[in-house]
């Protein structure tokens, strides 16, 4: 199939199913008048912020902006591919998609995605040689058994300084390339003699390396993948992709620390689990789990690094709106090592029995604390009622207070008191939760910025709109708001009109002019508008595209000396502004 054939298929699927249909199989849809109302799923919310049009066949956020057609649902809510969306609706539409290889999306990000996959089995098959006898007794001796070892792809890196980019650039693999994307150093293997963890991203591709040695020195333990066009650590999770259906299943998602102790957690059954690769935890790590499961349990390894992390981060997940539950471990041992000491069953206690976290909290600010101190066992006391008022389940509160009544003799209503004062500060300081309506936004919008906006929506849905563009009447605010207008005028000329919905896949190469879209779309302007309105804005865009004209004018004639020149300036100015 051409590029052309493979569009119309795509056209075929998407209006063969109900993108109303679709999304109300992943979240509650209500209808209110023509359009379908639900909480957004790409973004924090409680109010029902994200519409679904049936008759426009796209979903949008508006108040996080998100747009798009049925296959950019599936895929943000999926964490798939296009390729994978497409497949999925296919079937619920009973289109084939024989012959199909979407060409369009064969870019060249796709390059790199097949390199690391000829790596990664480059690896693997190392290991299986004679040159992976000692990296094998490593792992059987860390009780990595050949299941595990498939599993997560586990393989080798050999003592050879450059097998792997020979090998690379043989297939035409440049090495330019190679050193971009982590594999290669100058003309170098990057990584020798490490038993090889593939990390994936969040589309469960192999996108990067973690190295471990094992020859006994702890120097230098792991080399990971530093940043590179298709990895950031601090934009991925361990086990992401293939944690989500267990996460579902059981309604909470494992954080760990290290990718080894993920790696035995899942081998004995608790598959709900990421990891952190350390103990530092991104901003966007955070959110990403969050949109796994808003319910958390931490396990991080049982040292001071590990107590640490445990506090912080529960912290941060806290505030974005995750309930936390924590998972102590002890005597300096991570998940891995405690698996295979303590045996199974007792880790399985554990997770049962995490306890939540303002407990944790609370039982750490007791640590090290002088209780015989009048003032430091007030300042304890204070802390807990504090961390107590945060809590939102009344039961847990109360039985809070009850017990540091008893244990430091204090009266329970001189403690609640003081909790019930915390409250209503609390109360007072939420903030009050609004929706951000369309005037709101249309009022942060400068008025040039609006016309623009609104004369792409206009040239989506109306001929004079398109017309006007065409006559170079329309002056963008942006050489992007140009190019979108450029692209909506050539879609209208290949399929003879427009389809907002099938826009999108049109655009779905093009991001920096899907977002221009997603503005336009978060607009929500009616599709009937009179002429008078376009040509209002028309002249708006005009009159920007003036006033930039005059300030590059009057800057001019400031650095002319000549006179006449000066004049001739002067009097293009004057025309300019009276409109000739
Ligand atoms: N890490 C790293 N570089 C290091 C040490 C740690 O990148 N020098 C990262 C790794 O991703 C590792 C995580 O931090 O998974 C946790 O570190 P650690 O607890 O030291 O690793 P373990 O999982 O215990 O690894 P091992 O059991 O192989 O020592
Ligand atoms: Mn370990």
């Amino acid at each position: 199939m051409n590029e052309q054939q493979e569009m119309n298929v795509i056209q075929e699927i998407r209006s063969k199913v109900d993108i109303v249909d679709i999304v109300s199989g992943y979240i509650p849809l209500t209808q209110k008048g023509k359009n379908f109302f639900g909480v957004c799923p790409f973004h924090d919310d409680t109010n029902p912020s994200m519409s679904v049009s049936r008759e426009k066949q796209i979903y949008r956020c508006f108040s996080c902006g998100a747009s798009g057609n049925v296959f950019q649902f599936v895929q943000d809510y999926e964490h798939i591919s296009f390729k994978e969306a497409l497949r999925i609706l296919a079937d619920k539409a009973g289109v084939e998609l024989k012959g199909f290889s979407y060409t369009k999306a064969h870019s060249k990000q796709d390059k790199l995605y097949e390199i690391y996959e000829i790596a990664q089995k480059y690896y693997q098959n190392n290991l299986q040689t004679n040159y992976g006898k000692k990296a094998k007794e490593y792992l059987s001796g860390r009780k990595i058994d050949e299941e595990m070892i498939k599993t997560f792809g586990i393989g080798l890196s050999l003592d050879t300084p450059s097998d792997l980019v020979q090998l690379l650039t043989k297939k035409g693999y440049d090495l330019n390339t190679l050193n971009q994307i982590g594999l290669a150093s100058y003309d170098k293997d990057l990584y020798n003699s490490r038993i090889m963890f593939p990390l994936q991203d969040l589309s469960g591709r192999i996108v990067g390396f973690s190295g471990r040695r094992y020859d006994g020195i702890k120097e230098n333990k792991y080399v990971n993948t530093k940043g590179t066009p298709i990895f950031q650590k601090g934009n991925t999770l361990y086990h992401y992709f293939d944690a989500r259906d267990e996460v579902r299943k059981k309604k909470c998602v494992i954080v760990m620390e290290g990718f080894m102790a993920a790696i035995r957690s899942i081998s004995i059954g608790i598959g709900n689990v990421v990891s952190l690769m350390g103990t530092a935890m991104t901003k966007e790590q955070a959110e990403l789990i969050k949109r796994l499961s808003e319910h958390v349990i931490l396990c991080f390894d049982g040292d001071e690094a590990g107590r640490k992390a445990t506090l912080t981060n529960g912290e941060e997940l806290e505030k974005l709106g995750c309930e936390v539950k924590v998972v102590e471990l002890t005597d300096d041992l991570d998940p891995d090592d405690y698996i295979l000491q303590k045996g199974e069953e007792a880790f399985y206690r554990l997770v049962q029995n995490a306890v939540f976290f303002s407990d944790y909290k609370i039982k750490s600010l007791k640590k090290g604390i002088n209780l015989n101190s009048d003032e430091e066992l007030a300042h304890y006391i204070n802390s807990v009622i504090v961390e107590t008022s945060k809590i939102k389940d009344e039961i847990r509160r109360e039985l809070i207070l009850k017990t540091l009544a008893k244990e430091f003799d204090i009266g329970y209503n001189t403690l609640e008191k003081r909790l019930l004062v915390l409250l209503e500060k609390e109360k007072t300081t939420l903030p009050v939760e609004t929706i951000v309506s369309k005037e709101k936004k249309e009022k942060k919008m400068d008025k040039y910025t609006l016309a623009s906006l609104s004369l792409l929506y206009y040239m989506l849905v109306n001929d004079t709109a398109r017309r006007l563009f065409e006559a170079g009447e329309i002056f963008f605010l942006t050489e992007k708001q140009r190019f979108l207008a450029s692209e909506i005028i050539y879609y209208n000329k290949i399929y003879g009109m427009i389809q907002i919905a099938d826009f999108y896949t049109y655009l779905q190469d093009k991001p920096e002019l899907l977002a221009i879209l997603h503005q336009v779309l978060c607009l929500e302007l009616s599709d009937d508008v009179e002429d008078s309105v376009i040509l209002d804005y028309v002249k708006v865009t005009r009159e920007n595209s003036v006033n930039q004209e005059c300030k590059r004018l009057q800057k001019m004639m400031r650095e002319i000396v000549d006179p006449l020149e000066q004049a001739k300036i002067a009097e293009k100015i004057r025309k300019l502004k009276m409109g000739s």
